[in-house]
């Protein structure tokens, strides 16, 4: 029996409430130790009181009042794997490539090669491990409706991979609406177990955008419940890649990622992408709590993201 199990158990709840926190993609002591008393409530139909009773009992279970430090670094030490972006400026920044076990927002202005990106990363993460690839498939999950198969052999081609098995390994959903987007993420899930390691989400916010409008509290609400699934995702091993828009701030002249607050919190590593001169880009890291502050230039090309010479 799990210790999440006997932990229920203690307090009179058996499989069914097992069930409930799985649904809520609670499936460990650990992550029911850092819910909030109120979304616990909820997920099982109980009192906020007892909920917060049973988070207390978690924290003792797993020692997380006083720990010593190297206990913590080895239980949180993550063992994620790296690949390629298929530039070498660009992998220098993110410290050798795009991490599994991360959530990597791209934002940027129209054009500023999110999209484009992405492509390549369907691409690069296939290749051989000589080669920086993790010789696994990928999940595109198209809110905007821009993949393009024909993106992706050009891209193939550069790095010597067939197109169409390329093409083949990747997992295609064109979603046109929250609820959607947000099945195609949970569904996202059984092909982990398949060898998927990167889950692209573009764009992360578009239709939510369009379907709540105005309405702050149920945008944010949706974003929320996209994030923890893509955290899932990322805490099931693979890389969950968003693409998302920025606005201008009046105050400033900044551009700055849409998405309110929780984003930043949500996400490992932010990185702005910003148009230049002609084909030019420029890529920055904007906020990590894994990575140092950074900037790297790149192309597009035909054969997709490329270094400036
Ligand atoms: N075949 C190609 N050869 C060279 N450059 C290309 C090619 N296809 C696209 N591009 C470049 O990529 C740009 C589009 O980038 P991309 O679609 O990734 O933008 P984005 O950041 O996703 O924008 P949006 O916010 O509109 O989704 C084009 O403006 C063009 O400069
Ligand atoms: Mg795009």
């Amino acid at each position: 029996m799990s210790a999440l199990a006997r932990l229920l158990r203690e307090i009179g709840l058996g499989e069914e409430a097992l069930r409930k926190l799985s649904r809520a993609n609670i499936r460990s002591l650990e992550s029911l130790a850092f819910m909030s008393s109120r979304r616990l409530a909820e997920a099982l139909g109980i009192d906020e009181p007892t909920a917060e009773g049973l988070i207390k009992r978690a924290r003792e279970m797993i020692g997380l009042e006083l720990m010593d430090l190297l206990e913590y670094l080895e239980r949180n030490r993550m063992r994620f794997d790296i690949f390629t972006t298929g530039s070498h400026a660009l992998d220098n920044l993110l410290g050798g490539g795009i991490p599994t076990h991360h959530l990597v927002e791209l934002a940027g202005p129209f054009g500023s090669g999110k999209t484009q990106l992405c492509h390549q990363l369907c691409v690069t993460v296939q290749l051989p491990q000589s080669e920086g690839g993790l010789e696994s498939g990928a999940v595109f999950i198209d809110a905007d409706g821009t993949f393009r198969p024909e993106r992706i052999i050009r891209i193939a081609k550069r790095f010597k991979l067939d197109g169409r098995s390329v093409l083949r390994r990747i997992l295609y959903a064109r979603v046109l609406s929250f609820a959607e987007q947000y099945s195609a993420l949970v569904r996202s899930r059984k092909f982990l177990e398949k060898g998927i390691r990167l889950v692209v989400l573009d764009s992360l916010s578009g239709l939510v955008r369009e379907e709540f409008g105005g309405d702050l509290i149920r945008r944010q609400e949706a974003l929320a419940r996209l994030l923890m699934e893509a955290r899932s995702l990322a805490e099931g091993g693979a890389s969950v890649v968003i693409t998302n828009q920025v606005t201008v701030n009046m105050k400033t002249g900044e551009l700055v990622p849409v998405g309110g607050l929780i984003l930043p919190q949500a996400v490992d590593i932010r990185i702005l992408l910003l148009k230049e001169k002609g084909d030019r880009r420029e890529a920055r890291i904007v906020h990590s709590v894994v990575l140092p502050e950074g900037k790297a230039t790149f192309r597009i090309l035909d054969g997709g993201i490329v270094d400036v010479e």
